[in-house]
């Protein structure tokens, strides 16, 4: 098994009410807070940006922030977010022409950059700026909405990577649950973002449990 870091998806859970559900997560076992940021235009929703980040921060002292940036422009939103408190950016390899600027400028911010893949993009296009970064997301599904069906055929890009790569971090997102995590940590994934299985779930801290059961065998 692998040392899997597992974050929940705060996208499906209830957003009137984000400090209590964040901190019901935390306390479920959650290793780190994934936070889905979308603006209407590089994905057809919208969520929430660096205003209510700010305001979460405080209420959450410690507790690891991964910003997940699907957002066009993402160049546009560092400073916001490193000065409400992220500590990881993760933006997407489509939404922007300059990847190692927006990688310089993160760091320079004082967070951590993640790089992210959607399903139609070859996973050879982030060779160039491993170096560079602290992890790359692969997407299992379109990005956009929760409660999507998980893209197996997204795998290979992991396995590709982890080959390659044995100390990178390696995200996956979407349709990740207890059905599904085993085929991503075996393909080589260790943060493990899981949404609506785990939000809907009757028992969160059973979810996680069983998850991190299943991937630390
Ligand atoms: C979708 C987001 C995901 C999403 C995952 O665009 O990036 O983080 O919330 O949700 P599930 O696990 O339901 O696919
Ligand atoms: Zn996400």
């Amino acid at each position: 098994g692998c040392s899997c870091r597992l974050a929940p998806s705060i996208l499906n859970a209830d957003l009137s009410n984000l400090a209590v559900e964040c901190q019901n997560l935390v306390d479920a076992g959650s290793d780190y807070l994934h936070l889905d940021v979308m603006d209407g235009h590089f994905v057809p929703n919208l969520t929430f940006g660096h205003p209510v980040v700010k305001c979460l921060r405080p209420k959450l002292p410690g507790v690891f922030f991964e910003m997940h940036m699907m957002v066009s422009d993402p160049e546009k939103w560092i400073e916001g977010m490193a000065d409400a408190g992220a500590n990881m950016y993760t933006f997407h390899y489509e939404a922007t022409k300059d990847p190692a600027a927006c990688i310089r400028k993160i760091r320079e911010a004082g967070m951590k950059a993640g790089m992210g893949i959607n399903p139609p993009t070859d996973v050879e296009v982030v060779l160039p700026y491993i170096d560079l970064l602290d992890c790359v997301l692969v997407m299992t599904i379109n990005p956009g909405f929760g409660g999507q069906k998980f893209m197996a055929e997204c795998l290979p890009k992991i396995q590709f990577l982890r080959e390659k790569f044995i100390n990178l971090d390696i995200g996956v997102d979407g349709g990740v649950g207890p059905s599904t995590i085993q085929e991503c940590a075996d393909a080589g994934a260790n943060l493990i973002v899981s949404g609506s299985a785990l939000i809907q779930h009757k028992n969160r801290k059973q979810c996680i449990a069983d998850m991190r059961s299943i991937v630390d065998q």
